[in-house]
């Protein structure tokens, strides 16, 4: 009886232990968008061309007068790298603050994502890839257009 219920204990010792080491919770983190960008450098030479873009247009260009183009260029590797699931850490402004009083209007917001495109296609990111991005920053307009 006693080694019955010792061989008993041992099997239910057994049981617990033995399935916790097969299966892992833990989520697996995606970063196949960050990826198709081309991780870090990839990002760093895409914003090197939107950056350029959005200083050299005619619709928009003039809000990003004064603006230093590696200081800008910096903020938004990191902030794209964590939107496409890369492993960074965005310490800019949150969206809202950054373009306080800057009355963006809708025209504004699209012509910036024209020329992303635009930086997107010089860098020969797929049009698949192109989407899922721009998937992921559409809801940003919430914060970024004030202005009708
Ligand atoms: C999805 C759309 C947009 C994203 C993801 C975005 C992202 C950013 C980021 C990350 C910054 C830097 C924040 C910081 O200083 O810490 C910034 C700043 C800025 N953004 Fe945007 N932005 C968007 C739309 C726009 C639009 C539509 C305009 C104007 C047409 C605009 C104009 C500016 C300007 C002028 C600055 C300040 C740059 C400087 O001089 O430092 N942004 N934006």
């Amino acid at each position: 009886m006693k080694h019955l219920l010792i061989a008993l204990a041992l099997a239910t010792l057994g049981l617990t232990t033995a399935p916790a080491m097969a299966q892992s919770t833990a989520p697996m983190p995606n970063d196949a968008l960050y990826q198709a960008l081309g991780a870090k450098p990839g990002l760093q030479a895409l914003m090197e061309v939107f950056v350029a873009g959005l200083k050299a247009d005619p619709r928009i260009g003039v809000q990003f007068k004064d603006t230093k183009s590696s200081y800008l260029q910096e903020q938004l590797v990191d902030q794209f790298c964590v939107v496409s699931g890369g492993p960074c850490k965005y310490e800019g402004a949150d969206m809202k603050a950054a373009h306080k009083g800057m009355d963006i209007n809708k025209a504004q917001f699209n012509a910036l994502v024209e020329v992303l495109q635009v930086a997107m296609d010089a860098r020969n990111i797929p049009f698949a890839t192109q989407n899922q991005l721009l998937a992921r920053l559409a809801p940003m307009h919430r914060d970024v257009i004030t202005a009708h």
